[in-house]
């Protein structure tokens, strides 16, 4: 593979630095280079600064790298979502119309739809299908620039098909090139056949499911939906207890549609990250704070459901450090762009251009463990780049709802454009 040379970058925004959630004020640091330059070379970053400082270093190499001119436009790292149900079977467009003539997304759901509609159209694909139905959704993300994603199980809810799920994510891990890090999240509802019984499905979650998923080694991290009607906060306590002796990282779904102490919860738990939050309290917030824990907002789920937003500006001013993602699945968030995600994260949690790129890289990788590859322009990080054909990082959050993507390289390799 031939080296890459991107040189003369309007503006390289590195975000280097520390491979730490950034806060507060450290949410607005890009680390911009002007006249920037990037020389990946065996799939890493060999070296990032100005286009004459590499010149003196690679500029007798030139002749054997592919040498990419940005004159006038951004660069950034590649974007990382950290949250999405990105392996599923089927689709429900007839959800979105239901909802558009009134019904709410928990009456969908407790009717036999929303998740359990996915569940039912997951179990009966085969792990073929889902691969390859995930792999053009994978697609998708690198063309708006993502070349790191989170994905969760959950959509099977029964041992056979939650490894199916989690089985495809780690072949589409091998086989594609964006990478894919697992979450295990049987703890997504309760399926039907449990209906009454949620106890009786908790207790295989907790025997059955857990150890065999960590005997396959097929996830990092633990989530579960905490929400009214779907898993109290004691329960979600339970699972995310369980989960952490057999080595899984928790995270949580808390506070989206009711005020339920999932942020609480994240706090008490030493959750990695906490999800949605559009009804998290003020005391929620300020215990993620104190714990550390993430907050993993998206604004693109709240506004496809018709809800207001997250409080953003809140959190990042409270200290808690902002990730932001698609939340990509069939029901509340079918979009993988999050080239919109970071636009919205502006307009509706009035988050700054810059807080929003941080969020949306440094932050991001933070949220699925991934700082130390990921997230950064730094040396040593995997060539994961994106040039966008906007000339500054405000316009790229300014000139909304359009992909700006110019070219993309993962691990040094180009994948777009
Ligand atoms: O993060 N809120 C729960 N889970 C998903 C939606 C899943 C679905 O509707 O299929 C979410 O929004
Ligand atoms: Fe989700």
């Amino acid at each position: 593979m031939k080296p890459v040379w991107i040189k003369h970058a309007a503006q390289l925004a590195t975000i280097r630095g520390e491979n730490a959630p950034r806060k507060r004020q450290d949410m607005s640091e890009l680390g911009i280079i002007e006249d920037g330059s990037v020389w990946m070379e065996d799939g890493v970053i060999k070296a990032v600064g100005q286009t004459e400082e590499l010149e003196q270093i690679f500029g007798a190499r030139s002749k054997e790298a592919e040498v990419v001119d940005a004159t006038g436009r951004l660069v950034t790292p590649g974007l990382v979502d950290p949250h999405t149900h990105v392996v599923f079977g089927g689709s429900r467009e007839r959800e979105f119309e239901m909802r558009l003539e009134g019904a709410t997304y928990m009456d969908i759901m407790n009717a036999g739809g929303g998740i359990h509609a996915t569940t039912r159209m997951t179990r009966e694909a085969t792990e073929d299908e889902l691969v390859e139905q995930a792999s053009r959704r994978l697609d998708s993300f690198l063309t708006h620039g993502v070349t790191t994603v989170e994905g969760k199980s959950g959509y099977g809810l029964d041992l056979v098909t939650e490894l199916k799920q989690l089985r495809a994510m780690k072949r589409l891990n091998e086989l594609h090139p964006v990478d894919l890090v697992p979450t295990f999240m049987a703890a997504h509802a309760v399926p039907q056949e449990y209906k009454g019984n949620e106890g009786e499905y908790i207790d295989s979650i907790i025997n059955d499911m857990l150890p065999a998923v960590a005997e396959e080694k097929l996830a990092v991290f633990n989530d579960v939906f905490c929400e009214v009607g779907v898993f109290t906060p004691e329960q979600s306590e339970r699972i995310l207890e369980a989960g952490k002796r057999h080595g899984f990282i928790p995270k949580i779904h808390a506070d989206e549609i009711e005020s339920y102490g999932g942020a609480e919860l994240a706090a008490k738990v030493g959750a990695i990250s906490a999800e949605h939050l559009l009804k998290a309290s003020t005391e929620g917030i300020q215990k993620m704070a104190e714990a550390g824990v993430i907050a993993c907002l998206l604004p693109a789920t709240a506004l496809f459901l018709r809800e207001e937003a997250a409080k953003g500006r809140q959190m990042v001013d409270e200290g808690v450090a902002v990730a932001i993602s698609t939340d990509c699945n069939p029901g509340s968030s079918p979009t993988t762009s999050m080239p919109l995600v970071m636009n919205l994260a502006c307009i509706s949690m009035r988050l700054t251009p810059a807080e929003a790129l941080v969020a949306a890289t440094m932050n991001a990788a933070c949220a699925i463990r991934m700082e130390d590859r990921v997230g950064s322009l730094d040396v040593g990080k995997q060539g994961d780049v994106v040039l966008w054909n906007v000339a500054n990082y405000q316009e790229l959050q300014y000139l909304f709802g359009v992909n700006h993507v110019g070219q993309v390289w993962k691990k040094g390799k180009r994948v777009v454009g």
